[in-house]
This record gives structure tokens, sequence and C-alpha cells, in this order.
């Protein structure tokens, strides 16, 4: 059975974005794939919770695409988080309703990979930055997927941005037809090493 997708978008300048400009182009219209734009459905962050949980429920792999802000993400996908993933529906005891999904972040960070390790600038990987991320989709009976990064975004000219896209297009398909075993997945720290990394075809 082919996965159904959620994009959960949240970006608060997009206007000015030239990463998730490129990503969005490639995702927004992929069969299998609903693409959800959380700052442009709730710009004054009125989140409609129970909207937000039947979306949950029609889907199989839910995806965080944002930018890294502050180590973490823009406020949107905390409220998001705080609102939606409720005690008796997401976790507890009979919270259930999310259990064996998988959860997927997908961001953009500023720094290069080099500075986000034990010995660079940034002291931790962004893989360990996620860490609350991870909890809550363990806490939420989920599957946490290792991220997809694309690192050093300052620096980025724009074909190497095209690029990105082309690779997580890839990987949505991927997931979609599921592609991509468990114990694959398990292999890697980032989406990005994986060997090859999947791609969609040029267009
Ligand atoms: C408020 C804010 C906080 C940011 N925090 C970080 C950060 O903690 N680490 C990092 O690597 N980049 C950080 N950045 C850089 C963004 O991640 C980067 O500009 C973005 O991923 C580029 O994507 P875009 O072109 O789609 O906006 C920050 C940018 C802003 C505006």
């Amino acid at each position: 059975m082919r996965s159904r997708i959620l994009v959960l978008f949240a970006h608060p300048a997009f206007e000015k974005s030239r990463v998730h400009r490129e990503l969005v182009k490639k995702v927004k219209h992929l069969a299998g794939v609903t693409f959800h734009d959380l700052y442009e459905e709730y710009p004054e962050l009125d989140i409609n919770v129970s909207k937000e949980q039947q979306l949950l429920l029609e889907h199989d792999i839910i995806v965080f695409q944002h930018p890294f802000y502050w180590y973490s993400a823009p406020a949107m996908i905390k409220q998001w988080m705080d609102l939606v993933l409720e005690h008796g529906w997401a976790y507890g005891k009979d919270g259930n309703a999310l259990q064996g999904k998988q959860l997927l972040s997908v961001i953009s960070a500023g720094g290069p990979r080099e500075v986000y390790s034990a010995t660079g600038r940034n002291r931790y990987t962004v893989h360990e930055f996620l860490r609350p991320f991870e909890q809550t989709a363990l806490l939420c009976k989920m599957n946490y997927l290792p991220p997809f990064v694309i690192h050093g975004t300052h620096k980025m000219e724009l074909h190497e941005m095209k690029q990105a896209a082309l690779q997580y297009e890839g990987l949505l398909l991927a997931f979609h037809h599921g592609l991509l075993s468990q114990q694959e997945l398990a292999q890697v720290d980032y989406l990005n090493d994986l060997n090859p990394i999947p791609q969609a075809l040029k267009d």
C-alpha cells in the first residue's frame, strides 16, 4: 500500500525564502503528498485543532518542514505541537491516534555541517538538537526518522538548492512507494547519508 505523506510547512518569512522556495516547488503538488502551509493557514497562530488531528489521521508519514531557527523550529511548530498533540489523543494511556506513524524533520540550516559537531562551534549535531522532536514522536508511539538537513544555506548557490530540492522530492517519492526499508533507514544519522540518496528525475 502507498504511504500518504503530510507535509506541515512552517516558514514565517516565506516571501524572503531561497531554500524552501525551491523545496516547496518540488513537493507541493507531488502525488501522495498533502502540502499544508501552517503560516498561510494560521497567520495569527489560531490553529484549528480538530482539523489538524483529522489531517494526521489521514496520513502515514508526517513531515515537519521548516528552517532551523535558534537551534529549533519557528514558533508555529511549537504552537502546533502544544495544541494538536493532546493528552488522551496523541499520548497517554488511551492516546493512540498516532501509533505506528512516522515523523520526519526536513530542515534547512544556515551553518555548514562541520560546525554542527562535538568539536565544532555549535557543539552538537542538528540531529542532537532535534531530540525534543524525537522524544515527542516516541511519546506519541510514532517512529522518528533520521532528519533530512540542508546545511550551509547562507553560502549556497541556486543550483545547489535545486539539487537539494530534487533529493527531497526523490525521498518523498521513495517513502510514498515504500522503497526505503526500516533497516536501511536505521543505518544513517541523516537521510542525506543514504547511499544513494533517492533523487527524482530532473525535469
Ligand atoms: C530567526 C532566525 C534564527 C536562525 N537560527 C539559526 C540557527 O540556530 N542555526 C542555523 O544554522 N541557522 C539559523 N538561521 C538561518 C536559517 O536557518 C536560514 O536562513 C534558512 O534555513 C534559510 O532558508 P530559507 O532561504 O528558506 O529562508 C536562523 C535564521 C533566522 C531568521
